[in-house]
């Protein structure tokens, strides 16, 4: 439909009518409804009548086409000017067929699947009827406490801003196609912004920086999504520099709609406009939604501030109606955008079909290949790994068995589908045998017993351990990042009996390893692999994959040791450059600086040597970009993927700079014997920062290169 038909229905709307547009409901509320649909927050009485459901504007969390289709088709009846509902939900690593949650996802570091993860999803979401999915989240994560880390990218903007990008693309294709394409999904990016930075940890609360950390470390991936066309924004439920994000509105109109040029749908957070109150900065539900407009907030989930509040606050002149008239024409062109106008079911009646494609054959390959790449191999002692397929096989542990292996935000998927440990190794081991647990949070002596019983003739113990799936994700913050107690005296237990034990860890997050690594002979970092996480673990296991992920966050010694990441400043008495009889500088007395595993590690199967590490020039200038290349050679007799970093560090700055940044990375594949020149190119706003005052630019003066583990090479910004 053409604008001007969106501006004739804009004025043939009742006030009543444009504020029910902003109103965002779970499917339980229509017409039509199946279920109560996906519940992600609090539910409050809402006091919703028939009346004001059937002038919402958008459905949340409802899963299957029938569904959809019937609540729209109830709802088209009674709608006077025929504006159709948009449906939205978490499609966050999949619809049916679940990836690898998205920390294992940058794990990859592979952004061409990254893309193809998001394609498959929209595949599937669409056909299921969804047409936005409350997704990519990039917000960057330096705590892994928090227990939304599993759905991050990682600790580092630019691999997050590569991502985030890779998602939107990978959703939504061309954006300006979606009315046609309907395996196409629109993107909503979130949550704006810094709800990663939630202090100590722990969900929903406080976040407090330097506007400086905030546009340095926190904004970009936002940003890059933005820039790849996502249609939605989310808002965060933290405050930024003390206002609730929701009703912030030098963050969302200064920040987001000005300086980052977003002219789409914003939407709330589950109840984040009413959240205002609690948090201090509103008197009552009426100036909550009063902040929240201002702030360019068009549609209000799962509360209902506006639908109380908005009439009156217009009637009496506190507010414009062209701020509700703004964001009604937000909401009617996303609509008109996806063509719902012209087919509210976006081919789905025409074309059943389209659900086949649901759990494909070709999606769980998918799901396989990119699990197994997201893999990241920790420990690999006398190369223990891979193993022979003729070995005998004791596969114990709690994940030995179960298909509890999606992981958070996997409410569309269906454990049922998911391939466990045990189908995986079974399909290629000769002879395995298993013992499991019935929970990761307690196992009994007679479990333990077992194990140890069927580990005594095998020639190796494959020990399935970590997270149950509800231990991270939302809501799900813990103060001690260890595994749960009661599998220590089971790994105890197994390292007693002298065999090789190897280790493959199921987690939300990165965990304090003490306890286990030292007895483990190997230990594989599997994360949540999603549906095909069996099989995807026995390629690792058996070699068919060599592992090639790295980690996207660090992996603290311990929790005491939380916030640790790797772009960290240098500090005035830094431990690494004092000499090491030296006292004060800045240390821990119980503990090492490092983490226990940086940002960026992971081992492979084979070996890999960098060499012939050369530049363009020495000198960089606003008109002259700098090459830098890299010989990487494949120095083992396997075959091997290796992501090859550039890091930067800009030695002297007017701010403190990092003492090293991610500047690019590439993904590549060297069969034995073979080398590759990987060459990547910077130019000086790739050396911009944010100065106290916000101004970002770059200062002349000296660089230093670090590509690989130790080759080094300075150039000058001239
Ligand atoms: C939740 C989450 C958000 C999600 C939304 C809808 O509270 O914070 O990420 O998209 O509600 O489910």
């Amino acid at each position: 439909m053409k604008r001007a038909g969106l501006e004739a229905i804009l004025a043939d709307m009742t006030i009543s009518e444009k504020v029910g547009q902003l109103l965002q409901l779970a499917p339980m509320f229509y017409k039509g409804t199946l279920t109560e649909g996906e519940i992600t927050g609090p539910m409050a009485e809402m006091g919703i009548t028939q009346e004001v459901s059937e002038r919402a504007g958008s459905v949340l969390g409802s899963a299957t086409a029938a569904e959809m289709m019937a609540i729209q088709e109830e709802y088209l009846k009674t709608s006077r000017l025929g504006i159709p509902l948009i449906f939205m939900a978490d499609v966050v690593h999949g619809y049916k067929t679940i990836f690898p949650i998205p920390l294992a996802i940058g794990a990859t570091w592979d952004v061409a699947l990254a893309e193809r993860m998001a394609d498959i999803s929209a595949r599937e979401a669409t056909a299921a009827g969804l047409q936005v999915t409350f997704s990519p989240m990039v917000d960057l994560v330096r705590d892994p406490r928090w227990g939304r880390v599993m759905e991050s990218t990682g600790e580092d903007s630019y691999l997050n801003s590569e991502m985030a990008a890779s998602f939107v693309r990978g959703y939504q294709g061309d954006a300006t196609k979606l009315a046609e394409n309907h395996e196409k999904i629109a993107a909503c990016v979130k949550h704006f912004a810094a709800y990663g930075a939630a202090e100590a940890g722990r969900e929903y609360n406080t976040v407090d920086m330097s506007m400086r950390e905030l546009y340095q470390h926190y904004l970009p991936a936002y940003e890059a999504a933005i820039q790849a066309g996502s249609k939605l924004v989310m808002t965060a439920f933290n405050v930024v520099d003390g206002v609730p994000a929701t009703g912030n509105e030098w963050l969302m109109r200064d920040v987001l709609r000005k300086e980052m040029r977003f002219d789409g749908v914003l939407i709330s957070d589950w109840g984040a406009v009413k959240e205002i109150v609690n948090h201090g900065t509103a008197g009552n539900a009426a100036e909550a939604a009063e902040q929240s407009l201002r702030a360019s907030v068009d549609i209000e989930m799962m509360t209902t501030c506006y639908l109380e509040n908005l009439e009156a606050l217009i009637a009496d002149g506190t507010v414009a109606v062209g701020l509700l008239d703004e964001a009604v024409m937000r909401i009617l062109e996303l609509k008109n955008d996806m063509g719902l106008f012209e087919d509210p079911y976006r081919g789905l009646k025409t074309n059943p079909e389209r659900q086949k494609v649901i759990l494909s054959a070709e999606h769980r390959a998918a799901a396989r290949e990119i699990a197994a790449d997201s893999m990241v191999l920790l420990k690999n002692e006398h190369a223990v790994l891979p193993l022979a397929t003729e070995k005998r096989v004791a596969l114990v542990g709690p994940l030995a068995k179960t298909q509890d292996v999606l992981g958070a935000w996997s409410w569309l998927g269906d454990t049922r589908d998911a391939v466990s440990v045990e189908d995986g190794m079974f399909a290629q081991f000769d002879t395995v045998d298993v013992a499991g647990a019935a929970s990761t949070e307690h196992i009994t002596e007679a479990e333990i017993a077992e194990m140890v019983r069927v580990a005594q003739n095998a020639d190796v113990i494959v020990l399935a351990l970590g997270e149950a799936s509800n231990r991270s994700g939302e809501a799900n913050s813990i103060a001690t990042i260890r595994l749960p107690e009661a599998q220590y005296s089971m790994i105890d237990a197994l390292h007693k009996i002298g065999k090789p034990v190897v280790t493959v860890l199921f987690n939300g997050r990165p965990l304090d390893l003490h306890g286990l690594l030292e007895k483990s002979d190997a230990l594989l970092e599997a994360w949540f692999p999603g549906t095909e996480a069996g099989n995807a673990v026995a390629d690792i296991l058996s070699g068919k994959v060599n592992p090639n992920g790295k980690l996207p966050m660090s992996f603290p010694y311990t929790t005491g040791q939380i916030p640790v990441y790797y772009n960290h400043l240098s500090t005035g008495r830094p431990a690494d450059a004092a000499d090491a009889q030296e006292h004060y500088v800045s240390h821990y007395l119980d503990i090492p600086n490092q983490p226990l595993f940086d940002f960026g590690f992971g081992l492979s199967y084979t070996t890999f040597d960098y060499r012939h590490l050369t530049l363009s020039s020495d000198t960089i200038s606003i008109n002259q970009p700098l090459n830098i290349s890299v010989t990487v050679k494949n120095t083992g007799n396997i075959a091997g993927k290796e992501t090859v970093m550039l890091y930067i560090q800009d030695l002297v700055g007017k701010v403190s700079r990092p003492r090293k940044e991610l500047k690019r990375f590439e993904k590549i594949m060297l069969a034995p014997n073979e080398s590759q020149t990987v060459t990547f190119q910077i130019t000086e706003e790739d050396l911009r920062y944010y100065k106290p005052n916000l101004d970002f630019s770059s200062d002349p003066g000296d660089f230093k290169i670090t590509i690989g583990t130790h080759l080094e090479a300075k150039f000058c910004l001239v």
